[in-house]
């Protein structure tokens, strides 16, 4: 009988990649999405990969009543990885209160109807943004927490601290908290990638459309930085190897291999990248020559942030190993398959 796992956020970006990871190891995923920032064909295109067709259900994890329905129709769903939440800091900046009860509202319920349904545990998607700048380089999960940067960031320290606070007062579940680094790439069939809404905020999208020309130029926000060629370093890692760890988080939930009943893994490859670099790698991966200029640096921007992931590749036996440049060569496969397919 296969193992039933709940997926929320489960057509985004990060969730769609897991779903397949999952069912390629087995398991039978119930997705649930709102669909607010990302489309329903997601369910076509996993199925394309995989063969087997996650059941969907279009669900506000906000909504109390509806997420409590879904537990009632999918009796027995063993465990849940929690993606479904808002996560463009500058968006966050301007709209705080949509951010804060969105990100932690979802959760919440979730948390409350874990135990109703009998559900063993729960991975939560956090991120290295909890960290801010660290004052020791590379990172690890013993780093102090600072100060967030913006509500985005705040949301993630306060949920981390809301799986905690929740297990210690006596719940009978368990937690994996991950901290994802920078997520990049596409799946290496081209049928799932990062398809942003609108302008992209974040680098790599932005990268390939305005490699592929429906962007003029991409800005590189500050090269007076105190980094070797003055722009930000990051951990940038391929979103098929964040998608794996995920499957081993939640095999190690379900064996009874948690040596605590909450932990923590900065799931990253150990490499950082300054921004620059990223450029120059994708050019000498994809032969395709990319128009950038040097602009001001961007509000809230930490100057450099890469892991120490040895804790996830001990414990979990998970390392995340796909060179950069296929890695990026997956992301320009990707862009130019949204443009054969008239996406974009
Ligand atoms: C990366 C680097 C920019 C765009 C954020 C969140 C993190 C996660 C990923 C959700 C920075 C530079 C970017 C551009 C640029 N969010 N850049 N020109 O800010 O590291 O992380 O997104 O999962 O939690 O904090 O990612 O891709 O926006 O920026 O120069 O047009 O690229 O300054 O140095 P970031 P990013």
């Amino acid at each position: 009988m296969k193992q039933r796992i709940l997926v929320t956020g489960g057509t985004g970006f990060i969730g769609s990649h897991t779903v397949v990871e999952l069912q390629n190891s087995g398991y039978e995923v119930v997705i649930v999405d709102n669909l607010s920032n990302s489309k329903a064909d997601a369910v076509d295109h996993i199925e394309q990969i995989t063969g087997i067709r996650p059941a969907f259900e279009e669900v506000d994890c906000c909504d109390y009543a509806a997420m409590d329905a879904v537990f009632a129709k999918y009796p027995g769903i063993q465990g849940i990885i929690h993606f479904a939440a808002s996560k463009a800091v500058g968006e966050s900046v301007q709209k705080p209160l949509m951010y804060y009860r969105n990100n932690l509202v979802s959760l919440i319920n979730i948390l409350e109807l874990m135990p109703k349904h009998g559900v063993k545990g729960i991975i939560f998607s956090s991120s290295c943004t909890v960290y801010g700048q660290p004052d020791i380089l590379p990172v690890t999960e013993q780093a102090p927490i600072k100060k967030a940067e913006s509500p985005y960031g705040n949301t993630k320290q306060i949920n981390e601290e809301i799986v905690r606070d929740t297990v210690a007062s006596g719940s009978p579940i368990q937690a994996i908290l991950l901290r994802y680094f920078n997520p990049i790439g596409a799946h290496p069939t081209a049928l799932i990638g990062e398809l942003p809404n609108g302008v992209p905020q974040n680098l790599i999208p932005f990268l390939t459309q305005t490699a592929i020309g429906i962007r003029e130029k991409l800005s590189v926000f500050g090269d007076d930085y105190n980094t070797p060629d003055g722009s930000c370093i990051r951990d940038y890692i391929y979103v098929v190897d964040l998608a794996k760890a995920h499957v081993v988080a939640m095999e190690r939930i379900l064996q009874d291999k948690q040596k605590e009943k909450v932990e923590v893994f900065n799931i990253g490859t150990g490499r950082g990248l300054s921004v620059l670099e990223l450029i120059h790698a994708f050019e000498s991966a994809t032969g395709v020559k990319l128009n950038y200029q040097i602009t001001g640096r961007r509000a809230g921007d930490i100057e450099q942030v890469w892991a120490d992931p040895s804790f996830a590749n001990n414990e979990l036996g998970w390392k995340a190993d796909t060179p950069i440049e296929d890695t990026l060569r997956s992301a320009w496969k990707w862009q130019l398959h949204l443009r054969e397919t008239g996406v974009q």
